[in-house]
């Protein structure tokens, strides 16, 4: 990773941290929600959004506060997808679980917490004009709500045990993963002013990315070592998830995979008239064959 990225995303995680820091009424809450945040994790969802400001030719250190309300949005939907409700796990980015650390209710409202404070960081970024931050905020909340990942991870819930279609697979994939995924290029090009025609390929490319990056997801949570995921593996098999993986066995889910990748590519070729692709070029390379 480039240094000026590196430095892009430990700006992300100082603001989510100094935010979290103005907690002044529960310790408890404020140890809970940071605990998720220091945990690490790939910060992809950041890195997509300043890779989209650079091919966008705009400064990316505009975009930490966004940056920062994505990712704490991610973290929220990771502690509840580990609860004992939903997956059940006990490791997420090398460390126990929320819930197991603070327990149920602490790690709820943990994640309730970096819900709901996301709007308020980009609320507060007087780096922006206002009128983009009401646009920003507006896309962060339907990206994550019921038509958004919400929605996505409802439908993953009802899925469990079920013989699914491939269109009704990609369906979910879109919604539970894709979502969080399409936002910060659609943040980005918000920021940056980007044309309509150009928002829509990058929008196609983040659409692709989304449903790529949750086809690897599946084939780590059989194939993935812990000590590079850092979360437990068999997790799907042990839910009876319906996956690219139980549905079309392991090279199946490759195959899938590696098609998604031409035609990512693909619109990346036809976006470098426009704009600059070299960094997004290298954030598919680079997530496409993930082992974290
Ligand atoms: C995990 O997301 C859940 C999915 C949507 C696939 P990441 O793989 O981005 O998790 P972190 O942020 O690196 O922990
Ligand atoms: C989770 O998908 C997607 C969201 C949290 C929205 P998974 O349940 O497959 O993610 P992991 O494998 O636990 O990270
Ligand atoms: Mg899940
Ligand atoms: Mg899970
Ligand atoms: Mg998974």
């Amino acid at each position: 990773m480039n240094n000026n990225m590196q430095h892009y995303l430990e700006a992300t995680e100082s603001s989510i941290l100094a935010h979290l820091g103005q907690n002044h009424v529960s310790p408890t809450i404020r140890k809970a929600s940071s605990y998720s945040i220091e945990a690490g994790g790939k910060r992809f969802r950041p890195y997509l959004l300043f890779s989209t400001l650079d091919a966008l030719g705009h400064d990316p250190m505009k975009g930490v506060q966004v940056a920062a309300a994505i990712e704490m949005i991610h973290t929220y939907s990771l502690i509840h997808d580990d609860l004992p409700a939903m997956d059940d796990d006990d490791y997420r980015r090398g460390k126990p679980t929320n819930h197991k650390v603070y327990g149920e209710a602490a790690a709820i409202l943990a994640g309730d917490t970096l819900l709901t404070e996301s709007f308020s960081i980009v609320a507060q970024d007087d780096t922006l004009p206002a009128d983009k931050r009401v646009a920003l905020i507006g896309h962060i909340a339907a990206k994550s709500g019921f038509n958004g990942m919400i929605g996505g991870q409802m439908l993953d819930i009802e899925a469990e045990g079920q013989d699914i279609s491939l269109s009704q697979l990609e369906n979910i994939h879109q919604y539970k993963t894709g979502q969080l995924i399409v936002l910060p290029v659609q943040c980005a090009c918000i920021i940056a002013d980007a044309t309509d025609e150009v928002t829509a390929q990058l929008i196609r490319f983040a659409e692709a990315l989304g449903i790529l990056f949750q086809i690897r997801d599946d084939i780590l949570d059989v194939e993935g070592d812990i000590a590079v995921t850092g979360k437990s593996s068999g997790s799907d098999e042990k839910n009876n998830k319906t996956t690219y993986v139980s549905t079309y066995g392991l090279s199946g889910a490759h195959d899938e995979l590696e098609q998604l990748v031409e035609s990512a590519k693909r619109i990346l070729d036809d976006l470098a008239a426009d704009i600059e692709t070299e960094q997004l070029y290298s954030v598919l390379q680079r997530f496409a064959v993930r082992n974290q």
